[in-house]
């Protein structure tokens, strides 16, 4: 297998796409899944403008640490921490960038509450991996932020979304399903159209706010 998708989904014999998420093995046999070296995201722009100041950014499914990289150059946050579920690729991740720390949890976990409190996390380019765990996602956020902190997704988004459709569609279902959370209000969306591997997708950068009450 040669392909990042391979070790990502499957399909059963409905045709059916399901996620089998062999993280480990995807790590260990593909140099840059998904050619995060050249995901051309307009996330770390949108924290540049948005946080005048040092802020402490903590990333959810940091991957090889691509995209936290950027954001550590074009928007210069204090401290940076990121986690991922794979063990495989946070030893790569921790070889290629000894300087920052890296943690291995699923971003569900309860654990991960120990890592500290920011004022930006991000989940970047892993919400189909976690879209029927939302619930436990926003509740660990809502707990890690500092009081005037900023929750930004960054995804793209697919014309021909053929995975959890029965959670929401596309960038509109996802707005919707955000509409309806009672912890976050949406305080900015910024939609581009980039060409990533071979084609071309809308980029979303997404910045969410503590409700409070
Ligand atoms: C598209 S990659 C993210 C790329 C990354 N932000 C970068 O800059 O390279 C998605 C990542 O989500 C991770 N992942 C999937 N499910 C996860 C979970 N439940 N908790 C934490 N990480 C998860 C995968 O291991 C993978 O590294």
């Amino acid at each position: 297998m040669n392909n990042t998708q391979d070790y990502v989904f499957s399909r059963n014999k409905n045709d059916k796409l399901y996620l089998k998420g062999d993280w480990n093995s995807l790590y260990l046999n593909i140099d840059d899944p998904w050619n995060m070296k050249e995901f051309p995201s307009g996330l770390p722009n949108v924290l540049n403008e948005f946080f005048s100041d040092d802020f402490d950014y903590f990333e959810l499914g940091c991957g090889l640490g691509y995209h936290m990289k950027r954001v550590y150059d074009v928007a210069k946050p204090c401290t940076t921490s990121r986690v991922d579920i794979s063990e495989v690729c946070i030893e790569r991740a921790t070889e290629k960038y000894p300087q920052f720390n890296f943690f291995v949890s699923s971003v569900t976990d309860r654990k991960i509450l120990s890592i500290g409190t920011f004022d930006c996390i991000a989940l970047v380019g892993t919400l189909w991996y976690v879209m029927y765990d939302l619930d436990r996602i926003f509740d660990n956020v809502r707990r890690m932020l500092k009081p005037s902190g900023v929750f930004a997704i960054n995804q793209t988004f697919l014309l021909d979304q053929e995975y959890g459709n029965d959670v929401f569609e596309g960038l509109h279902g996802f707005l919707a399903l955000l509409s309806k959370n009672r912890f976050f209000s949406t305080s900015k969306i910024i939609s581009n159209r980039i060409f990533h591997e071979g084609k071309f997708v809308m980029d979303t950068a997404i910045l969410l706010e503590v409700i409070h009450e």
